[in-house]
């Protein structure tokens, strides 16, 4: 049995705890130990929740430890994971039960699929990605490492969403349109065309934001 450890103890990471009790494997392959967070008071004020181990640096990882990153920036994300595997942590993949995952796709370590989500046929998805309640990443989508999708997204077939893309609540991104590295699509964007690599783009059809 591997005991999981939950990154970030604030409102995403108690989220987390729930849905984790709700996936795949809870209770036959995993349980959850706890949450880390350099925060030492953000459980204050909740009960019902595993303990609070210590901080992310401090924490001393054991044998069948295994994580899973609940930090919504993905900058910070992905930095926190990347030290912690050179650490030698291993992630953890959750797709909780209510999800519909098709035949022929792949994830790679650490993802989380939440309630409702639907992953499309011959979909591929990268490592720690976040797929969020009610998305849906359609057939042959080519999902990078570290890509986060918001609630009500809707990723048509074919598309690409390269390594730390973002794409916001109840966005649409077309068929075969290719979304950058770093970049992010505002939420409720109709995204028709291809988004350079770390740039924004928001509004029906999306074109860019510049700040
Ligand atoms: C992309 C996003 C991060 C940009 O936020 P921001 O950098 O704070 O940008 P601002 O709110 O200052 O907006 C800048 C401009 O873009 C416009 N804009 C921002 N988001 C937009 C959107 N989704 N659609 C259309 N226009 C948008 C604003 O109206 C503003 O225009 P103006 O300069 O003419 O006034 C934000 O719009 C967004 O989508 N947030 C995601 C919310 C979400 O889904 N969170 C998930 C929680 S789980």
């Amino acid at each position: 049995m591997k005991h999981l450890i939950i990154i970030g103890a604030g409102g995403m990471g108690r989220s987390v705890y729930w849905v984790a009790i709700g996936c795949h494997g809870y209770g036959e392959t995993f349980d959850v130990k706890g949450f880390i967070d350099d925060d030492l008071t953000s459980q204050d004020g909740y009960e019902g929740y595993p303990p609070l181990l210590g901080t992310i640096d401090s924490y001393q990882i054991e044998e069948d430890d295994v994580f899973h990153c609940s930090i919504g920036s993905v900058k910070t994300k992905f930095a926190i994971c990347e030290k912690l595997k050179s650490r030698g942590a291993k992630f953890l993949t959750l797709i909780h039960k209510t999800a519909v995952i098709h035949p022929h796709t792949t994830f790679g370590d650490g993802c989380f699929v939440g309630e409702y989500a639907i992953v499309g046929t011959e979909a591929t998805i990268g490592e720690n990605c976040l797929i969020q309640q009610y998305s849906i990443i359609s057939h042959d989508c080519r999902i990078g490492d570290y890509v986060r999708v918001d609630t009500h997204a809707v990723i048509i077939g074919g598309v690409e969403l390269k390594d730390r893309a973002t794409v916001h609540t109840g966005a649409v991104v077309s068929h075969k349109v290719v979304v950058g590295e770093d970049a992010v699509v505002a939420a409720c964007s109709f995204v028709i065309k291809k988004v350079k690599p770390g740039t924004t783009v928001c509004g029906n059809p999306a074109i860019r934001l510049d700040y």
